[in-house]
């Protein structure tokens, strides 16, 4: 492992074709090439070509039926994608959603494990409890449970996680064929966990994976979002919306994990920016002209109502942002950016609010030249507002390879950007040492 703090920790959100949700209308890829790995592999290649640290994949296992007419439904399996990507790549971390409301601590683990061997340690998982109500019919007959029930969940669901990827001692499996010895007994330590959510009794079928344990993300920017990530993530995507917002989350974080007694040097705050570059602030305004037109604005109201926890069956988008469903939304930080933005102009309708929302509730979104980009990520690295940025590029390929081709070296001619990779797992990438599991010391 070779420390670089110094060096932005860049990772990429990748939506099919590109975060903005009209990206799909304009991009040059056929639109068909969502569902086809190559789109992917692509992609990863060029973020490799840019040094930049991880790809990673959002996910959610259900959506709002309402989203099929607008959006490309290319939702593939994040962690069958990324495998399919780890053979053909050779050096950029791969991180996959997966759900702890709906799926199980075993499987799950199992899964990212073998993503990291698959991919010699470059394996990471972006831990979330699902947003999307919708989701809940999927897996039963049970509600989709509050935010609180659903951190709870989560923070016994990553120890359970955390139990079976150390269960084995790195060098439990000894293979010794003088002995017939395959794992020595005394090293393997399963779980026996019993708690309020799960009873797992034994270890994976599998020694430590290479990175000790796959990479841990965490996108939630509540209190108990920020609790979960003090306690285990070593980054965290976060909606931001300016630096000293930044700042302070920073410093929070920072201070929370130390309270776990946990290196806060160790967790990385990585906001959400989408963008969209071009040679001249004219020419990415009338990029960014053509991909509002293009986008519908009967979906953009019915998001904003499902974004902030509404039913928009419920909601006439011509009249103003209705304040009394405000009380009985459920609590997301989503939510409240969205009743924030809704409360400085009051008289605005529905679909006038709707209309201003095209980007991350909260976070960062850019439209210029490429110098101004950077000059804004500069900003935010000197000013310890963040340790480099999860970039949504608003329309695929075509802004990856953009950032890639004329950002990237720019950061790299400030030194700030690495111009070729340290090491070899997502871990070296960060700057993060390999955690020590049982039996060290
Ligand atoms: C950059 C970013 C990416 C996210 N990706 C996902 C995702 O793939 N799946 C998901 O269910 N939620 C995703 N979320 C949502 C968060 O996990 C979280 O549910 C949301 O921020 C609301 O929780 P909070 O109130 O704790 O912030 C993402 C959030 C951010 C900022």
């Amino acid at each position: 492992m070779t420390a670089e703090p110094r060096y932005l920790n860049l990772n990429v959100y990748l939506r099919n074709s590109g975060y903005h949700e009209a990206a799909w209308r304009v991009s040059a890829a056929d639109p068909a090439s969502v569902l086809d790995p190559r789109h992917y592999i692509d992609l990863a290649r060029t973020a490799e070509r840019g040094i930049l640290d991880s790809i990673f994949l959002p996910d959610s296992p259900g959506v709002a039926e309402f989203r099929s007419e607008f959006l490309p439904g290319a939702a593939l399996d994040p962690l069958q994608l990324l495998s399919s990507v780890a053979t053909a790549t050779e050096q950029v971390g791969l991180i996959a959603t997966a759900s702890t409301t709906y799926s199980f601590p075993w499987d799950v683990a199992r899964r990212l494990a073998t993503l990291d061997f698959l991919s010699h340690g470059r394996a990471g998982w972006n831990i979330v409890t699902t947003v999307e109500p919708a989701a809940a019919g999927n897996f039963g007959d049970q509600p989709h449970p509050p935010a609180a029930d659903r951190y709870d969940r989560a923070g016994e669901y990553v120890e359970v996680v955390l139990k079976l990827w150390d269960a084995w001692e790195d060098g439990a499996a000894v293979m010794s064929r003088p002995t017939g010895q395959w794992a020595d007994p005394a090293r393997l330590h399963p779980p026996r966990h019993h708690g309020r959510y799960f009873d797992v009794a034994s270890y994976l079928p599998l020694p430590r994976s290479p990175q000790g344990h796959p990479f841990l993300t965490q996108a939630g920017s509540s209190g108990p979002g920020i609790a979960l990530a003090a306690r285990y993530a070593d980054a965290v995507f976060t909606p931001l919306a300016d630096i000293s917002a930044g700042i302070a989350f920073r410093q929070n974080l920072r201070s929370q994990a130390a309270g776990f007694g946990r290196d806060p040097e160790h967790v990385r705050v990585l906001p959400g920016l989408s963008f969209l570059i071009a040679g001249t602030d004219a020419e990415a305004a009338a990029l960014k002209d053509e991909l509002e037109g293009a986008a519908s604005g009967e979906f953009r109201w019915r998001n904003l109502a499902n974004l902030a926890g509404l039913d928009y069956t419920a909601i006439d988008p011509d009249a103003p942002f209705p304040p009394g469903l405000l009380a009985s939304a459920p609590k997301t930080s989503f939510g409240a950016s969205i009743y924030t933005m809704a409360g400085q102009d009051p008289a605005a309708t529905f679909r006038a609010i709707a209309q201003k929302l095209s980007a991350l509730p909260g976070g960062l979104d850019f439209t210029g030249p490429p110098e101004k980009l950077a000059q804004l990520i500069a900003d935010w690295h000197e000013a310890g507002a963040s340790d480099g940025f999860t970039l949504m590029p608003n329309v695929l390929p075509g802004q990856l390879t953009a950032f890639v081709d004329h950002v990237v070296p720019i950061l790299q001619k400030r030194d700030i950007a690495r111009t070729e990779y340290a090491g070899t797992t997502l871990r070296d990438h960060v700057g993060l040492p390999r955690p020590p599991g049982q039996g060290v010391g």
